[in-house]
């Protein structure tokens, strides 16, 4: 995998860039408006365990929706300190571990069997490991979180009717995605999923890669579920900046206390870090849109990478050659009589 903008190529340049970013002026920023409020709704937020996540729940919750928070860890107490912050007792948490494909095949069937329809998605999980290790199917753990659980996820949501389309306003897809997308120069289609060993050093290099991978299946999916400009379902992708978080909790131990000082020091806490969430998730400004991105507050355009259709077709084709592999299979190819194309 070719590199061209230095910026996010390793751990060092990346957080330098975070940091700089923040003192930049920002153009074309949106706003929040208070009044926007989630009555009715119903979220599901993956990685709420932690950090931005986390935040989000309470946020979100706290505007009237029922937050589901789909973690890994800290059940039940995460979903209680939300109830506590939010004041809302409208949260519940669903046990997912998004390495595993059976336990996302689980979740969805949770889901199902509780008739919930999903107004909001937030896709923010995300993993930076130390190192590469397999998951329970041999794949990488890190493409396999940061990226293919979020295209299954969301293709056994539609393949379940469990977003709310179809009814009024057209639900929303978020993703979490990261300014280190730009740094990949081209897709390794040849690559595409196969486990390769790497060490510390080439871990912020494949973070970037696979929110490449995650900003191209969200141009992708925008395009197939709106075709002819109608909008069924929104999508929208943002990079939250540097967030004050548990995101680097494997970096060498060595690292940890300048690090713990510098996040602390520069990064946004996740209470300010995740108003371009909250916009997403809430404003009516962008009702009937789709494919929209912010990073901080600002409105952007992605990476082109991300938006060509050719590439946008390949990833949605080997993701779902892939994932039949692991006997993944999605039958169905309308949403809301919209053909989704295989
Ligand atoms: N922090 C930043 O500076 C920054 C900058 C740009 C973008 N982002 C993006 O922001 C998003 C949130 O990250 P964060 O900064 O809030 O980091 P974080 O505090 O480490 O939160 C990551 C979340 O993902 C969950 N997760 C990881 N592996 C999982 C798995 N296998 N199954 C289920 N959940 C899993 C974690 O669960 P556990 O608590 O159980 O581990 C945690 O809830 C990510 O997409 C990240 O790429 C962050």
């Amino acid at each position: 995998m070719e590199q061209h903008k230095e910026r996010y190529s390793n751990a060092f340049t990346a957080t330098l860039s975070g940091i700089l970013d923040l003192f930049r002026k920002q153009k074309n920023v949106v706003t929040i408006n208070d009044e926007d409020k989630l009555t009715g709704k119903n979220i599901m937020i993956t990685g709420a365990s932690s950090g931005l996540g986390f935040e989000a729940a309470v946020q979100l919750a706290k505007r009237g929706g029922k937050a589901y928070m789909a973690c890994r860890s800290g059940i039940p107490q995460k979903g209680e300190l939300v109830k506590q912050l939010s004041g809302s007792s409208k949260v519940e948490m669903l046990p997912v571990d998004l390495s595993d494909m059976d336990s996302i095949v689980k979740l969805v069937n949770t889901l199902k069997a509780q008739q919930v329809k999903l107004d909001i998605l937030v896709c923010n999980a995300a993993v930076v490991p130390l190192k590469s290790r397999k998951t329970k199917q041999g794949l990488e753990e890190m493409f396999m979180v940061n990226y293919l659980a979020t295209y299954m996820l969301v293709r056994l949501l539609f393949e379940n009717d469990l977003m709310n389309t179809g009814r009024g306003e057209a639900p929303r897809i978020i993703f979490v995605a990261s300014e280190s997308h730009r740094n990949p120069k081209d897709f390794d289609w040849e690559g595409f999923g196969k486990y390769e060993e790497f060490t510390a050093g080439k871990t912020v290099e494949y973070y970037g890669y696979y929110k490449l991978l995650l900003g191209t299946f969200a141009n992708e999916l925008s395009r197939r579920l709106n075709p002819a400009g109608k909008i069924n379902c929104s999508v929208f992708a943002l990079c939250p900046g540097p967030v004050n978080t548990n995101i680097a909790r494997e970096a060498p131990v060595v690292f940890k206390p300048v690090l713990k000082l510098v996040f602390a020091l520069f990064f946004r806490s996740p209470a300010v870090a995740v108003r371009p969430l909250v916009y997403f998730a809430t404003s009516k400004e962008v009702n009937g849109k789709s494919m929209d991105y912010l990073f901080l507050l600002s409105r952007k355009e992605m990476d082109e990478k991300t938006t060509d259709e050719k590439n946008g077709q390949k990833l949605w084709q080997l993701s779902e050659e892939l994932l039949a592999k692991h006997g993944v299979v999605f039958n169905k190819a309308m949403v809301d009589g919209a053909k989704v194309q295989a």
